[in-house]
């Protein structure tokens, strides 16, 4: 009954017009095409998944059109990579499937009238016969093992190959040991970082996206295999996201995905936990929990004007001071350390080393400069008596200190009272210098020793350019002990050990702004990143604001990890700025699923979209 039905609307439509697809070529038609010489390509006849078409008005240069028999749409996906034999010139060619495949019916338009009754009125029953049609973005000409970029275009009619997971591979150049992700487009095709080549992480890592991308899940995962390829990280982590990283992954929704990949739910082992003393961490229960507080010696005078924001009359005030401080520290014999008449060589070999760019006067402590305001200030104001000092160098030395800074032409008591205040303000915070017990500096050679990973916790820090002053200061720590440590490596023939720093909220360290305000800063970072490349230190920035790094900051970076980014404007502004990622990816950036993203390394031949793994260890989901 029902079939019976589906034949008479049928009919119907056949009656209709003589053009639905099956029912189209008369019998002599179709005899007259058996009889015809069929094409067969004569070469690698087996594995052709289509054939190159005839170009028309619209072609570009990069990209050719070819169609495929239907059985072959389901195996070529996209961003499959595919081989051309040029027909009749013999040259070969690679490329991407960069769209499709689309299926559009033999013969006809996908959107003709005709079609688009019959599909509504019909559905499956009267399916005109289609094919698939891919656009093919080339890669490039192959010429012996070597790809070059393509000087022709494959002619019509030359058959398509999909290449096979090996040639991919090779294609790619996507290997490597920390383990990242799954290529998109592919079966299985793992996508890695070589932690061993010099060419990669050192060439510093931009991970962009914006909040709920997948940035954080893609760096833990990052973390994780740097720690596993044997390597040193240092995390500063702003909103104290990383601080379980510890413990396994219990996120329901990560513990299946894991599942789905066979991999198992693992907390990073070897992690220590800082923070900054008299901060909260949001895990207080860590089990290597270090609170740390940085010696304020350590912060070049420069930074300290720049983060004290200083203006030109008291920047010249806070230099007087500064001067003065260290002359006293050496008229007392604190540093370099004076015993029994006699000066430790070893400090004043420091001293002659000194670069005041990248750190202060040894032994100079926020207490001791502050004493030393006062004591200016109090002389400028015309007191009598003798000021009350209360830095443990200077307390019993009061006289010694006054004697001095009488010496010192000084005026303007407004701007050094405003100086005092602003050094008051530091010290209030408590946070240099501290004396608590269990409290210490942070040990660099501790955070650079290979396997060990190293939260720091910012996330109770209010005051952004402080937090600002403790990034700095420890990413140049690092930077010191990598030094140390790659050199005396270097010496000895020893493996060379391998760090890694990671910002998070890059943009609120380095954004437009403050690197226009803090000139120093950002200098610092610059230099640090330029001799890293050639000390195995490799930076990793991640911001869901990227429109907020300075050009100069993204010319550092030659490595991308781009999960979603909704704003356009974003988009074009990296694309101008990062090279070696093709249009057909920049387009997909708006549309990323979490954990996917376009993924561009130095070692890669081209940038490549992947699945990121999900992650092996716990986070802690930042508050919204
Ligand atoms: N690689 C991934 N695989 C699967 N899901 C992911 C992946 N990365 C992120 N997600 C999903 O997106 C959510 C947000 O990820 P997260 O890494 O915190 O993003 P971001 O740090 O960019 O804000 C996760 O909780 C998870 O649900
Ligand atoms: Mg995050």
């Amino acid at each position: 009954m029902d079939n019976d039905l589906e034949r008479g609307d049928r009919e119907r439509v056949n009656g209709q017009s003589s053009s639905v697809a099956r029912e189209v070529p008369d019998d002599a038609l179709l005899r007259e095409m058996d009889g015809l010489e069929v094409y067969t390509p004569p070469r690698h006849a087996e594995g052709i998944v289509g054939w190159t078409m005839f170009d028309t008005p619209t072609a570009q240069d990069d990209t050719v059109v070819a169609l495929l028999p239907k059985d072959k749409i389901g195996k070529v996906p996209n961003r499959g990579l595919v081989r051309i034999e040029s027909e009749g010139d013999g040259r070969t060619y690679l490329g991407i499937v960069q769209a499709g495949p689309f299926a559009e019916p033999d013969g006809l338009r996908g959107d003709a009238p005709l079609v688009v009754t019959v599909q509504v009125r019909s559905g499956q029953m009267l399916l005109p016969q289609f094919h698939g049609r891919i656009h093919i973005e080339l890669m490039g000409q192959k010429s012996g093992k070597a790809v070059t970029p393509p000087r022709f275009r494959p002619l019509p009619s030359s058959p398509v190959f999909l290449l096979d997971a090996g040639e991919t591979r090779e294609l790619l150049r996507c290997e490597g040991d920390m383990a990242l992700g799954l290529a998109v487009g592919h079966d299985d095709l793992k996508v890695g970082i070589p932690s061993g080549r010099k060419s990669v992480m050192p060439r510093h890592t931009g991970v962009l996206g914006t909040t709920g991308a997948g940035k954080s899940t893609t760096v833990s995962r990052m973390i994780q295999q740097a720690q596993k390829a044997g390597m040193a990280v240092i995390l500063l982590d702003v909103e104290g996201e990383y601080t379980e990283m510890g413990r396994p992954a219990d996120n329901p929704e990560m513990v299946e995905l894991l599942a789905e990949r066979g991999i198992a739910a693992k907390g990073v082992s070897d992690t220590a936990l800082y923070h900054l003393v008299g901060t909260e961490t949001t895990n207080l229960r860590h089990p290597n929990r270090r609170e740390f507080s940085p010696p304020f010696s350590r912060l070049s005078p420069y930074m300290v004007c720049e983060i004290l924001d200083l203006t030109d009359a008291q920047q010249t005030r806070y230099w007087q001071a500064y001067e003065n401080c260290k002359a006293l520290l050496r008229e007392l014999g604190i540093y370099p350390q004076r015993v029994m008449g006699r000066v430790e060589e070893s400090h004043e070999r420091r001293l002659e080393r000194l670069d005041e760019f990248a750190e202060g006067y040894p032994g100079m402590t926020l207490g001791a400069l502050l004493d030393v305001v006062s004591a200016f200030l109090h002389t400028v104001e015309r007191q009598e008596d003798s000021p009350r000092l209360y830095s443990t160098e200077f307390r019993d030395s009061a006289d010694r200190v006054m004697r001095r800074v009488k010496q010192s032409k000084a005026e303007s008591a407004v701007s050094w009272r405003a100086l005092r205040a602003r050094l008051f303000r530091l010290m209030r915070l408590n946070v240099f210098d501290s004396r608590k017990p269990g409290v210490h500096s942070i040990d660099y050679d501790e955070l650079a020793r290979p396997g060990a990973v190293s939260v720091i916790d910012l996330s109770d820090m209010e005051a952004a350019d402080l937090r600002n002053l403790v990034i700095a200061d420890i990413i140049r720590g690092v930077e010191r002990a990598q030094e140390k440590a790659f050199d005396a490596a270097a010496r000895s023939g020893a493996e060379v050990p391998r760090t890694l720093v990671v910002v998070e909220e890059a943009h609120e360290f380095l954004s437009v702004e403050r690197v226009r305000r803090m000139p120093n800063l950002f200098q610092t970072v610059s230099r640090i990143a330029k001799r890293g490349r050639k000390r195995w230190l490799g930076l990793v920035f991640i911001t869901q604001h990227p429109q907020h790094l300075p050009d100069e900051l993204l010319g550092l970076l030659n490595n991308y990890v781009l999960h979603r980014i909704n704003d356009a404007n974003t988009i074009g502004r990296l694309r101008r700025s990062i090279g070696g990622i093709d249009a057909g990816l920049w387009e997909r950036v708006t549309s990323l699923a979490p954990g996917q993203a376009v993924v561009s390394f130095t070692h890669l031949s081209r940038a490549m979209l992947v699945t990121v793994d999900p992650t092996q260890c716990r986070l802690r989901m930042a508050e919204e």
